[in-house]
């Protein structure tokens, strides 16, 4: 395989995962670009990165550069987005893609028109086991989906330094866990959800705190999913057929799931790849698709997640500054 030259936009915990995750692959780490220049220095020092950009700006205007990974503010992605597509380069961007589908369907056109690839770092679709779950699934010894179930919860105090609910950082749950639960009900569904109702609570900063959300779709498919950042819940999901169901624990990266088939009792467990490996997952179907092999990145999936998170929005009255 080609090495293509990868640069880091922004150096927070996301991004040493990502570092570290390539070091294993043995993938090439061409160069980082950060808000604060000497993060940037330390994180190239500790990953041993050749290239330290004085400006983020500098990353797209270097011919050098082939895909671009992006781990900033949501709030920040699709101006970083569209200045790299339009330069020419690839983008792997951190879930939440954008703020919302109108930031989303530019960005698409924009990939279009340069001919690049552009996706979001969404684990979900990258993981092996889910991969194999939807053939288990699309088998049909299950019968026909019925209903997926979802919950994510984490306590997160309200503390505006960071990003969780903070709406100068396109805080809240939807767009910060939200997208997971989303996308995993998108992987399972054969048609994105066009009915959908919500209750949402607001945190003090105004931003979504938790939510329980109903999505159906054209085939009669369900989903449900409860959301929190203000108390914790197992990440768990369960995927409901005629014949049985798939039980999936800590979800954004499983490489577990059980399976009851209610007709006879009986139970598989389905184990393949490994949690710790997601963003190799990732890195792996990333190079693939721009190397034109195969295209496993389900960019539509993340615009249909998009344009479901963008309509709770705008039902809940959550906006942010950028879109004011
Ligand atoms: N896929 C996953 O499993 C996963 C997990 C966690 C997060 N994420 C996503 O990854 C992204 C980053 O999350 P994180 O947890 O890595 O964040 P983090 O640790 O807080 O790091 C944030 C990074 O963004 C930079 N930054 C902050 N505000 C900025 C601004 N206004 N403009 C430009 N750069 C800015 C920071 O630069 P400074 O050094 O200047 O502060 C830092 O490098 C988010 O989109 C998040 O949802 C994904």
């Amino acid at each position: 395989m080609k090495q293509y030259n990868w640069v880091i936009v922004g150096c927070g915990a996301i991004a040493s995962e990502l570092a570290q995750a390539m070091e294993k692959e043995g993938r090439r780490l061409y160069g980082v670009a950060n808000r604060t220049y000497e993060n940037a220095v330390r994180f190239g020092e500790k990953y041993g990165i050749p290239k330290v950009y004085r400006s983020i700006g500098d990353v797209f205007t270097d011919d050098h550069v082939d895909i671009v990974y992006i781990s900033t503010p949501h709030n920040t992605h699709s101006d970083y987005i569209n200045q790299a597509l339009a330069h020419g380069k690839h983008v792997l961007c951190e879930k939440s893609i954008t703020l919302n589908a109108g930031e989303l369907e530019r960005a698409v056109a924009l990939a279009k028109d340069h001919g690049r690839v552009l996706a979001e770092a969404m684990t979900i679709y990258h993981m092996p086991l889910y991969k194999k779950l939807r053939e288990i699934a699309d088998e049909g010894l299950l019968g026909p989906l019925r209903m997926v179930q979802l919950n994510f919860g984490s306590y997160k105090p309200y503390d505006m330094t960071n990003r969780f609910f903070n709406p100068s950082l396109a805080g809240g749950a939807l767009l910060d866990i939200g997208v997971y639960a989303l996308s995993f009900a998108r992987w399972f569904m054969s048609e994105a959800p066009d009915q959908i109702t919500s209750q949402m609570k607001p945190a003090p900063s105004g931003v979504d705190e938790q939510a329980g959300i109903l999505l159906m779709n054209g085939a009669g498919e369900m989903a449900a999913i409860a959301l929190t950042l203000h108390a914790k819940q197992p990440k768990r999901g369960t995927v409901a057929f005629d014949k049985g169901y798939i039980e999936i624990y800590e979800y954004p990266r499983a490489d577990r799931a059980v399976i009851i088939y209610t007709e006879d009792g009986g139970q598989e467990v389905v184990e393949l790849g490994n949690r710790a490996d997601a963003l190799r997952y990732e890195i792996r179907d990333m190079e693939n698709a721009v190397a034109g092999k195969t295209n496993e990145m389900r960019l539509d999936y993340s615009c249909d997640v998009m344009r479901i998170m963008t309509e709770l929005r705008r039902g809940w009255g959550v906006s942010y500054p950028e879109e004011k």
